[in-house]
């Protein structure tokens, strides 16, 4: 038998009580058989108990009811969705998704930021070993900052992607991180993309990691301008292979294993990334 609670005990005893002392009107009002009157009081001890326990709701009582409003009827017999609104319907998780993804991206309908994503999820592959977000795998974490914290400019990341880490096994690469600072090969290989992208979309692939999934601030006038550098030779369809002993020579020392840092000696040919007006002529000057 199922436990029965202190407070339904009580009021069993009570009426055990109430219906002893009161044996004898009971008697005599038992010429009105009612179910209860006639059975209260003859039963004593557990039989008691028991119709205590029966009253115990098993399952909840229904509670009353109220009745149901006419618009509530009127719903339930409305056909759910009519069928031509299911595609509809169906659609509703992907707008919701690529509308999440308009969140994140606001100028998702910016062809560089196209072009730049499809760089890094399809033309290189990077997703397969870095993650669709970037969160790493097989590959370093390169989204929440990790990326800028390696390469605090975006050209020394390009040097590195372009030779992969054989070219450096070893050495030490990048800024110091509050990890450490990073070795060639200490966790895997990353492949070189050398022959594997052009210099426009070696570009769009460090603008992604960068901007899109490392949240880099954008709004600089320097930034903005690589930014519409990169759009204008991806929509012009440049596809000039990529130089590495130009990148090298853009690159900084202190973070890139053989970069000289000496800058662009082309006015025409400047060093890729987000420049400062003449930052060229005022380091070699
Ligand atoms: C085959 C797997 C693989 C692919 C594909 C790949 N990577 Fe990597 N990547 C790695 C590994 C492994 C490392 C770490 C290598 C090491 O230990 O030196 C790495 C390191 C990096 C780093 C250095 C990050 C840091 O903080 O040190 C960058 C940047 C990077 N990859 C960018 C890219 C880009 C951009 C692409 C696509 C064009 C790409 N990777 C494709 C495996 C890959």
């Amino acid at each position: 038998m199922t436990e029965i609670p202190e407070h339904l005990l009580k009021r069993s005893r009570a009426a055990k009580g109430k219906g002893d002392g009161d044996a004898a009107p009971s008697e005599s009002t038992a010429v009105t058989p009612t179910a209860d009157a006639a059975a209260a009081p003859a039963e004593t001890g557990p039989p008691a108990i028991a119709a205590a326990a029966a009253a115990i709701p098993a399952d909840k009582p229904a509670p009353e009811a109220p009745p149901e409003p006419h618009y509530i009827t009127a719903a339930k017999k409305r056909k759910k969705i009519p069928g031509w609104a299911l595609p509809l319907v169906a659609a509703v998780p992907l707008w919701a998704i690529s509308f999440a993804g308009t969140m994140q991206q606001p100028e998702v309908e910016d062809p560089l930021f196209i072009a730049a994503e499809e760089t890094y999820l399809v033309d290189g592959g990077c997703a397969g070993c870095h993650g669709g977000a970037g969160g790493g795998g097989v590959g370093y974490k390169l989204s929440d900052g990790s990326v800028l914290e390696t390469f605090p400019d975006p050209v020394d990341q390009m040097v590195h992607i372009a030779r992969g880490s054989g070219a450096i096994q070893g050495e030490d690469y990048g800024a110091e991180r509050a990890d450490g600072t990073r070795e060639a090969g200490a966790l895997g290989s990353m492949p070189a993309f050398e022959n594997n992208l052009d210099q426009v979309h070696l570009e769009l692939v460090v603008f992604h990691e960068r901007a899109i999934l490392s949240g880099e601030d954008t709004s600089s006038p320097e930034y903005q301008e690589w930014m519409n550098h990169m759009r204008e030779e991806y929509e012009a369809g440049n596809t000039d292979p990529i130089d590495l002993e130009f990148l090298l020579k853009c690159a900084n020392p202190e973070y890139t294993p053989g970069a000289t840092g000496e800058g662009s000696d082309d006015e025409d040919h400047p060093c890729p990334g987000p420049q400062a007006e003449g930052e060229d002529e005022v380091a070699a000057g």
